[in-house]
């Protein structure tokens, strides 16, 4: 029995020392120290000895399984260092290596000129407001005096969400003025930026969906003057001192007196003309619509609650692609909505 012992386990830290891997190493532990291995049923046949030699045949039997099991545990930690090493190995990353670089995108440039813009009304003391796209119909027209009837009612330019016509897309940014002016106090100095919607086929200048930028100033003594001042000081610091705009007589129902102010075409520098044909900018006018203006008609202000016979103001909504086509030298309205990156990527 002592040989058999002593054999088993010259054979079995063999073995462990040529197990490869862990569960190769657990097979060896089982054949051996299992319920059915080697050295577990000498263990059994104990009973059968002498009871000199049992405690004798005992005792070797106790040192071998110890040793047994620390060469086990010993294999195993090595085992199991060597497979964290290789996990190591395969897992690691080179730092080193060049990245692939994704380009970076950066501000459309109409919302750019919009910004610019933005900074320039609030350097002349204008606060900056923000309101709804979805409007009702009396914010869009009734309050701003465009009575029923009116053909910018019509149900082929405006985009209607109900049958009886009372909630739409506003079609101009003007309904802020109401939407400020039954909220506050005058004096009042606001720029109101944003999207505004109409059943335009597009073209070069037009597009059913584009940005305006309403103004509206409300204090005593508010004159046509001031409007034309603070539009100058915004052309000139848009285009530079050179720039020419012209205002012209029009009529909004909104606004009395009311005028259009253009901007001479940046593409054929006035003259209609390029290389002999029409310009296609201005479409040989010379000049491109920028805004329409006037001075806050009197029934507008006191449905809003302001004393007409106290208070005068301004107003002006301008086309911000207009002007961002005139700022950027683009000759075309519809790459500003497309979003190609190679038209993009110029600005
Ligand atoms: N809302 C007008 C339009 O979209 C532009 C406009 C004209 C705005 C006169 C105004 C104004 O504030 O006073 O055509």
């Amino acid at each position: 029995m002592k040989q058999q012992l002593e054999q088993i386990k010259l054979q079995t830290l063999s073995d462990i020392r040529d197990a490869a891997d862990i569960p190769a190493l657990e097979a060896v532990r089982v054949r051996v120290l299992g319920k059915k291995g080697a050295l577990t049923a000498i263990l059994k046949q104990m009973g059968t000895l002498s009871a000199e030699e049992r405690p004798i045949m005992g005792q070797i039997a106790n040192a071998v399984r110890a040793e047994l099991d620390e060469a086990l545990e010993v294999r195993k930690a090595q085992l199991q260092a060597a497979a964290l090493e290789a996990r190591l190995a395969a897992e690691s990353i080179d730092v080193t290596i060049p990245c692939r670089r994704s380009p970076l995108g950066h501000q459309h440039p109409m919302n750019r000129v919009l910004d610019e813009a933005k900074e320039i009304f609030i350097g002349m003391g204008y606060q900056v407001v923000d309101g709804p796209e979805v409007e009702t119909a009396a914010y869009n027209f009734t309050r701003l005096n465009i009575e029923e009837g009116h053909p910018s009612r019509d149900r082929s330019d405006t985009f209607y969400f109900t049958d009886d016509d009372s909630i739409l897309l506003r079609t101009q940014t003007s309904p802020m003025q109401i939407r400020v002016m039954e909220n506050t106090r005058p004096p009042i100095r606001i720029v109101a930026p944003g999207r505004v919607y109409r059943k335009d086929e597009g073209d070069a200048t037009h597009s059913p969906m584009f940005h305006q930028i309403e103004g509206l100033v409300v204090d005593e003594g508010i004159t046509m003057g001031d409007l034309k001042g603070a539009l100058e000081v915004l052309v000139k610091r848009l285009y530079g001192e050179n720039a020419v705009i012209r205002f012209r007589p029009h009529h909004f129902p909104f606004t009395e007196p009311s005028c259009e102010v253009d901007m001479q075409c940046f593409k054929c520098r006035g003259t209609g003309e390029v290389g002999g044909q029409v310009c296609p900018t201005c479409h040989g006018e010379g000049w491109i619509e920028l805004l329409g203006g006037g001075m806050v008609h009197p029934d507008v202000l006191a449905n809003c609650g302001i004393d007409p016979e106290i208070y005068s103001g301004f107003a002006f909504g301008i086309g911000v692609e207009r002007m961002a086509m005139g700022r950027l030298r683009i000759n075309d309205m519809r790459p500003i909505f497309d979003n190609d990156i190679r038209f993009l990527s110029q600005f």
